[in-house]
């Protein structure tokens, strides 16, 4: 009995061992977590069960038959983050450089499948050289295989990509089709076709940095949603995000009990929008002052500054916040934005997520750069994704609404359930100044008259009164009570019910 015990320790301590202790002091070297390390960070202590660690491939070719590794190149299984629990894969670059066999997406896919039928997220940490060169065909079914859970799992469950060393070719398309792509600076890249293609195709000459870095993908091009300094710090805060995360969109949102007062009062909200129309404050403040603790994560913070996305609790539940930052572009909206706060919505309707929308928005950002690059379709992500959201929406104008900007940002016709402003409001088709000098053409040049029309026209409509007159705002809020009256608004809604029309899908313009 003592012998076959010990042949299963050895057999462990060998799976364990991946490709070796030279390759794992090269990962280090790199100033990167083993596959394992990695999972010890993200999980709770002790509760990772791992499943399929004596799994080998099956290829003959390229001598590949003399040289198997037990589990192949990824570590699979489940664990717990702060006792909930996570199925997750953990690719082992040690192990083939990571790369993906035939079985290596066998075990994948094992967990993806448990995942969708139990209801429970898949957090997959990549760090991989792609298809696993010796197997060809068997390794591109065996993408496409994960490619296709992805897609039936979306909208199901949480599925979360940490991209920890390289993710190239087909294999990027996996991470694409999962709700969040976090990256590691300096360590981590992903791109379509590596720098020696894209030097032979096009001429162009790009570090693979440059190319698909954790810069270029959390500011230029918005694949990832945050980059993080090392893998210690990324593993950390993927933790921070899934306790905002329901397990599953059948699941409740999670509730984290707070010590931060519901009816706690912030007098410094009062004076935080300026006199001066014109002049800008930070939004970020806002949302820190009406979360429970001032705790916030946020969203592509690297991209589209100029709206903020993200999650906070009121009385311990998630909630997901859309807010208009007047620091950047004033506040605008225009692609990027519109694209970024769409996705973020249907995230948050497809799981349950209440939505708060913070508005300071002067319009939509004017121009041949937006026109040519598609504003009216972009633009109208947003506005689908904010009609079709059937969860919980309590919209606070703090600031400026103006035109269409106004509708698309959570506006009660676009059922919002409750929608408050601040006596700061200003809901109007346009700002005063350029409302005047449309309407009074004629006084163009009279200074003093256009200067006199432009106050009338802002005294009567550089208010919330006239909206709340029609009933477009439910009330008029003092600022310094907004964590108070939004968190009671969010609370009589988690009963809300509404029905929607039966349909295949809809046709949201992409
Ligand atoms: C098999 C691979 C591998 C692969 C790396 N290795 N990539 N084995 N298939 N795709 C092995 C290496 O042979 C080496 O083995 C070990 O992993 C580490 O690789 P190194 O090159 O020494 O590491 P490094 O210098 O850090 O470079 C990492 C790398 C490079 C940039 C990822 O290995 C590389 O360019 N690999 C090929 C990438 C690639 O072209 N993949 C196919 C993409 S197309 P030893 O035994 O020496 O440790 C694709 C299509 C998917 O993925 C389509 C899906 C639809």
């Amino acid at each position: 009995m003592q012998d076959i015990l010990k042949e299963l320790e050895d057999r462990r301590a060998e799976a364990r061992l991946g490709g070796g202790q030279r390759r794992i002091d090269s990962q280090h070297k790199k100033g990167k977590l083993t596959a394992r390390e990695r999972l010890d960070v993200l999980l709770d202590e002790g509760s990772f069960e791992e499943y399929d660690m004596y799994k080998t491939h099956r290829c003959t070719d390229f001598g590949m038959a003399d040289t198997k590794i037990s589990g192949d190149g990824v570590v699979t299984g489940w664990g717990t983050i702060n006792g909930r629990p996570t199925y997750v894969f953990s690719q082992d670059f040690t192990v083939f450089g990571g790369s993906l066999s035939e079985t290596h997406a066998e075990k994948i896919c094992k967990i993806m499948d448990l995942a969708l039928q139990n209801g429970v997220p898949v957090i997959g940490l990549n760090d991989s050289g792609g298809a696993r060169i010796q197997e060809g065909v068997a390794s591109l079914g065996g993408y496409a295989e994960v490619f296709y859970r992805n897609v039936q799992a979306s909208g199901v469950i949480p599925q979360i990509s940490v991209i920890m060393g390289p993710c190239a070719g087909g294999a990027v398309y996996s991470p694409a089709m999962t709700d969040y792509i976090f990256m590691v600076k300096d360590t981590s890249y992903m791109f379509v076709t590596g720098p020696d293609v894209v030097k032979t195709v096009t001429n162009e000459v790009v570090t693979a940095e440059e190319l698909g870095g954790a810069s270029t993908h959390t500011k230029k091009s918005s694949v990832a949603d945050g980059a993080f300094e090392n893998d210690l710090e990324a593993l950390l805060e993927i933790r921070r995000l899934f306790d905002f995360l329901p397990l599953s969109n059948e699941a409740e949102v999670p509730m984290l009990e707070t010590n931060d007062p519901a009816d706690r009062v912030e007098m410094s909200l009062d004076t935080i929008v300026p006199e001066n129309p014109n002049q800008p404050y930070d939004m970020h403040e806002v949302i820190q002052k009406i979360a429970d603790e001032g705790d916030f994560f946020e969203i592509q913070k690297d991209h589209a500054g100029n709206i903020i996305c993200g999650y906070m609790r009121l009385n311990g539940s998630t909630v997901g916040v859309v807010a208009n930052q007047p620091m950047v572009l004033a506040g605008c909206l225009d692609i990027d934005s519109a694209k970024k706060a769409g996705r973020f919505v249907r995230y948050c309707n497809a799981f349950n997520i209440p939505i708060l929308t913070l508005v300071d928005v002067p319009g939509f950002l004017p121009g041949t750069v937006q026109e040519y690059g598609g504003i009216i379709k972009h633009g109208a992500k947003l506005l689908f994704a904010y009609a079709e959201a059937t969860v919980p929406k309590v919209t606070v104008i703090v600031r400026k609404a103006y035109g269409g900007a106004y509708d698309v940002m959570a506006s009660k016709h676009i059922r919002s359930d409750v929608n408050y402003a601040w006596p700061t409001a200003e809901i109007a088709v346009m700002g005063a100044k350029g409302a005047t000098e449309i309407l009074y053409r004629e006084d163009l040049d009279n200074p003093t008259k256009i200067a006199e029309r432009t106050k009338e026209y802002e005294d009567r409509f550089a208010n919330p009164f006239i909206a709340a007159q029609r009933g477009f705002i439910d009330e008029v809020i003092m600022p310094h009570s907004t964590r108070r009256r939004v968190g009671r608004a969010f609370d009589l809604l988690k009963t809300k019910k509404v029905s929607s029309v039966p349909k295949k899908n809809d046709n949201i313009p992409l």
